[in-house]
């Protein structure tokens, strides 16, 4: 029994979802600790595809038990209206497989105005946000002006304490020209809200801590990915918490010496959604995958940007993560080219460099430099051992890995359950 951290080592949507859901199949316990419904956790199940964006994914293995932990920003409309959707499809959703920490922070309509102001003001210099009201939520809770779940479950002094920062906030709005919003109309909904969560709602941090000692294995879910990072990525172009290893911890409550095992998630190669620097940056790979339907974003549906593997990034990952061991997911994307570049350093201003700079002007000056390795020009999806790839994709994955400093443990060859290869 082990207690593992699963983290994004890329841009986020390296396939963590899927990745979960194989997990479950012995992971008793699924805690998300940060990040809000800006993640879109992408599973498929006996043909169904499920897009998680608040709930756990370990929530459609029946006997698994889902955290919604106290670093997460949560929108409590949207995780209604999520559990709903869960059960139209037959998922179910009780206070038995979900709880919902009251420390957690709010996610309220004016953070999603303030959001979505922002990067108005932002111009060309916009960050390219989900405009889920995340970086507002995070930065009420910073300033101490956040309301939490604890805090919705009073109705009374939720309605006092909301009217006085909807009218602070509809200054801000005002400020800049825009309609703020009305108590009277947002009140109901978020009231109604309120009384379907209730019953998930508790204090997850002594669930936590109970289900350590009584030996339980737990799977932390990271939602986005290390580049996002609000203190280790390519700040400002970043999500506003910490998506690696750490926020596990303070994201639940958990102390990091009951962590046995921190598990990268990566592409076999790389992509990004929203703005801001990403060397290997192809149009060509692109061009390649956006053809076969793919790389399309799970929660707003932008295109996404595709280039070829960084190894200087997921290098970089792995010491701030301290990841152990890989998962490489869409193996099967690269099916079709008979030579793949892989990025080993990278040349600024002239000169050597094997770490990712994190001046964001920087690491776009950076020149990536490529070794080439033969593809293997087979279909990959139906394989489901290591020893029947074809020789060019398994050497193709344990050179990303060692070029990673990471062992290989899972290499994912479909979006299905089934089409994955434990090592
Ligand atoms: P997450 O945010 O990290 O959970 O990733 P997303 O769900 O946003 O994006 C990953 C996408 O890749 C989803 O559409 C998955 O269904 C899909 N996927 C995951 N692993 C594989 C794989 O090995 N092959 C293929 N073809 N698709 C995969
Ligand atoms: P999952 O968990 C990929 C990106 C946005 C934007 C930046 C800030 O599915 O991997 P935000 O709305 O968080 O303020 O946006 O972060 N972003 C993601 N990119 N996957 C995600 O989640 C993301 N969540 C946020 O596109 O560039
Ligand atoms: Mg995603």
């Amino acid at each position: 029994m082990s207690n593992t951290i699963l983290v994004g080592a890329q841009w986020g949507d390296e396939g963590k979802g899927k990745i979960i859901d194989f997990l479950t199949e012995t992971a008793q316990i699924v805690v998300r600790s940060q990040g809000g419904n800006n993640a879109g956790h992408t599973v498929i199940v006996g043909g169904t595809k499920y897009v998680l964006h608040l709930i756990p994914s370990g929530i459609l293995r029946p006997g698994t038990l889902c955290v919604i932990g106290n670093g997460v920003v949560l929108d409590p409309i949207a995780v209604a209206v999520e559990i709903e959707g869960l059960r139209s499809k037959g998922i179910q959703v009780t206070p038995q497989n979900l709880m919902i920490s009251d420390a957690a922070h709010l996610v309220l309509p004016y953070h999603r105005l303030l959001d979505e102001a922002r990067e108005a003001s932002r111009g060309a210099g916009k960050i390219g946000t989900t405009k889920r009201g995340i970086g507002p939520a995070y930065g009420d809770k910073i300033a101490r002006v956040g309301l939490r779940v604890a805090d919705l479950l009073h109705t009374e002094s939720f309605e006092q304490k909301l009217a006085t920062r909807v009218a602070e906030n509809n200054a801000v709005l005002a400020a800049q020209g825009l309609p703020g919003l009305v108590l009277a109309e947002i009140l109901p909904a978020l009231q109604a809200a309120a009384e379907a969560l209730r019953p998930f709602i508790a204090n997850t941090v002594v669930y936590l801590h109970e289900a350590v000692e009584a030996k339980k294995e737990i799977l932390f879910e990271g939602a986005q990915g290390t580049f996002l990072d609000i203190d280790h990525g390519t700040y400002p172009y970043v999500t506003s918490s910490n998506t690696t290893a750490g926020g596990a911890c303070t994201g639940s409550g958990v102390p990091p010496h009951k962590i046995d095992k921190v598990l990268g998630v990566i592409k076999a190669y790389t992509t990004r959604v929203g703005e801001g620097p990403f060397p290997t940056e192809n149009e060509g790979i692109s061009d390649l995958l956006h053809g076969m339907g793919r790389e399309f974003g799970s929660t707003t549906g932008r295109a996404r940007r595709c280039g070829w593997f960084d190894a200087v990034a997921v290098r970089y990952a792995g010491i701030i993560n301290g990841i152990d061991e890989l998962a490489v997911t869409n193996l099967d994307g690269l099916d079709t080219l008979a030579t793949i570049k892989v990025c080993t350093h990278y040349e600024l201003r002239g000169k050597r460099v094997d770490y990712p700079p994190m001046d964001y002007t920087d690491l776009a000056a950076c020149v990536p430099v490529y070794i080439e390795l033969p593809g293997w020009l087979t279909p990959t999806d139906a394989i489901r051992e290591w020893k029947a790839l074809p020789e060019n994709a398994r050497h193709y994955l344990e050179k990303i890995a060692s070029l990673s400093g990471a062992k290989l443990k899972i290499a994912s060859v479909g979006p299905n359950r089934e089409q994955t290869i434990l090592l």
